[in-house]
C-alpha cells in the first residue's frame, strides 16, 4: 500500500472479476501488483512524448522480473489506425508474447483505446493495465473496458471489449499536460457532477487553478461515478446511456470540425444545450442552466458555437450511432444528478435550444 492512495474497484465484466483504478502521486511502484502473477513478458506502448516515462515503467518492470518491450506509437489519434496495431501484434509475435503476457499503455485516450485494442485481440484477449497521462484517459477512456481503432469512415468503427487488469491514475504526470487539453479533459469531470455528484461542480467553481488543487478529488469522484455506472452494465445499454450526456450535440460539433476540435471542448457547448433543451421541455430550472455556463466558461471551455451551422449539426446528429433511427435521443437533467431520457423532441424545440446556444 502507498500512502494518499485512493483505489476504486471496477465491475461490470462479463465474467464477475474486477479490477482497481488506483488513484494518487507517485505510484509507479504499483505497477506489477496490477499487472499480477505470472507475466512474463511485458509491452509499454507510448508516443514519442511519453518515451522517458515508459523507459522508466520498463525499467521497473524488468527490476520485479519481468521482461519488457518498448512500443513507440504515434501521437494521439493518429495511433487508432489499424497498420498501428498491425505493426503491435507484430512486434507481439516476434518477441513470443503468450496469453500470459500482458501489455502497458502508457499515454493519453488515444494510447490507452489502441493498446487495449491490441491486448483484446492478441491471442483473444491478454492483459492490460493502463497509465493514463490525461485528466480525459484517467476519468474516462481507461476506466470501463471500452477498446478501439478508428478506420477512414470513422472513429472508433473497430473496436472491442477488454476490460483492464488495472488502471494506475498517477495524478504528478498530469504536470506536463498543456492546459487546453487539461480543461478539455475537466469537461468530462463537469459531466459527471452534473449527472451524479454534484461535489464535484463546488470543486470546479472557482475555475481552473482551484480544479488543478483539488485534480486527485476530482479524478477519484469522476472515476466513481463512470465505475458506479459501468459495474452496472458493461455493455451500450441502459444506464451506461447517461454517460453520454452532452454529447449527441458534442459528436456532431467534431464531425463538424472534422475532429479539429478537443473532445472535451464539444462537450461542453454539447452540455449547455442538453441543458437548455430540458429547460425549454420544463425538465431544469434555468439556474442550473446558468451554472453549466458559469462553471464550464470558468474552467475556459466553450459555451456556444456557429449559429449558421444548425443544419450540418442536424443531420450529423440523425446519423450518430447513439440516435435510434430518425429519433434523436438526447440525456437531459430534471435536476443535478437526476440524468433521464429525452426521445424525439419536435424540430421547433431543438432548433430553439440551439439559438440558444448559438454565437
Ligand atoms: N475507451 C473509452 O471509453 C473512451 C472514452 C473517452 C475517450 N476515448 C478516446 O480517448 C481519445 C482522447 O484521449 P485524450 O484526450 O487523452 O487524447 P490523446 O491521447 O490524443 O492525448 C492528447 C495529447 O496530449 C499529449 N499528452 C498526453 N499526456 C500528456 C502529458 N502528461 N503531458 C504532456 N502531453 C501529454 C498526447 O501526446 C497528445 O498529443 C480519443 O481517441 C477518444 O476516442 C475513449
Ligand atoms: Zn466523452
Amino acid at each position: 500500500m502507498t500512502a494518499g492512495v485512493t483505489r476504486i474497484t471496477v465491475g461490470g465484466n462479463p465474467d464477475g472479476s474486477t479490477y482497481d483504478v488506483v488513484v494518487g502521486a507517485d505510484l509507479m511502484g504499483e505497477l506489477p501488483g496490477l499487472l499480477g502473477p505470472g507475466v512474463l513478458r511485458v509491452a509499454v506502448v507510448h508516443p514519442a512524448s511519453m518515451r522517458r516515462l515508459a523507459t522508466a515503467i520498463a525499467a521497473r518492470l524488468d527490476t520485479a522480473g519481468c521482461r519488457s518491450v518498448l512500443a513507440e506509437v504515434p501521437d494521439g489519434e493518429a495511433a487508432k489506425a489499424a497498420s498501428v496495431a498491425a505493426g503491435l501484434w507484430s512486434l507481439l509475435g516476434r518477441s513470443g508474447f503468450t496469453r500470459s503476457d500482458a501489455v502497458v499503455a502508457v499515454g493519453g485516450g488515444a494510447t490507452t483505446d489502441l493498446a487495449g485494442f491490441v491486448a483484446a485481440t492478441w491471442l483473444r484477449g491478454v492483459r492490460v493495465v493502463h497509465v493514463p497521462t490525461t485528466v480525459l484517459a484517467m476519468v474516462d477512456a481507461a476506466v470501463g473496458g471500452k477498446t478501439g481503432i478508428d478506420t477512414a469512415e470513422g472513429k472508433n468503427l473497430v473496436g472491442a471489449f477488454h476490460p483492464p487488469a488495472g488502471v494506475l491514475c498517477d495524478l504528478t504526470l498530469l504536470d506536463t499536460l498543456p492546459p487546453g487539453e487539461y480543461a478539455s479533459g475537466l469537461a468530462e469531470v463537469v459531466k459527471a457532477g452534473f449527472i451524479a455528484d454534484p461535489a464535484v461542480l463546488d470543486l470546479l467553481e472557482g475555475g481552473l487553478e482551484t480544479a488543478a488543487a483539488h485534480i486527485g478529488e476530482l479524478v477519484v469522484r469522476a472515476v466513481r461515478v463512470k465505475a458506479d455506472v459501468v459495474s452496472g452494465d458493461l455493455r451500450e445499454s441502459g444506464r451506461r446511456e447517461i454517460l453520454n450526456y452532452g454529447h449527441t450535440l458534442g459528436h456532431a460539433i467534431e464531425r463538424a470540425e472534422a475532429y479539429r476540435w478537443r473532445h472535451g471542448d464539444a462537450i461542453s457547448v454539447g452540455m449547455v444545450y442538453a441543458a437548455e433543451l430540458a429547460q425549454l421541455a420544463g425538465r431544469l430550472d434555468a439556474a442550473v442552466v446558468e451554472r453549466h455556463r458559469s462553471i464550464l466558461s470558468g474552467l475556459g471551455l466553450p459555451t456556444a458555437y456557429r449559429g449558421d451551422r444548425w443544419d450540418t449539426l442536424l443531420s450529423a446528429m440523425k446519423v450518430d450511432k447513439k440516435s435510434r433511427g430518425d429519433v434523436l435521443r438526447f440525456v437531459v437533467l430534471d435536476g443535478v444528478g437526476k440524468p433521464g431520457l429525452f426521445e424525439g423532441p419536435d424540430a421547433a424545440l431543438l432548433a430553439d435550444a440551439y439559438r440558444k446556444v448559438s454565437t
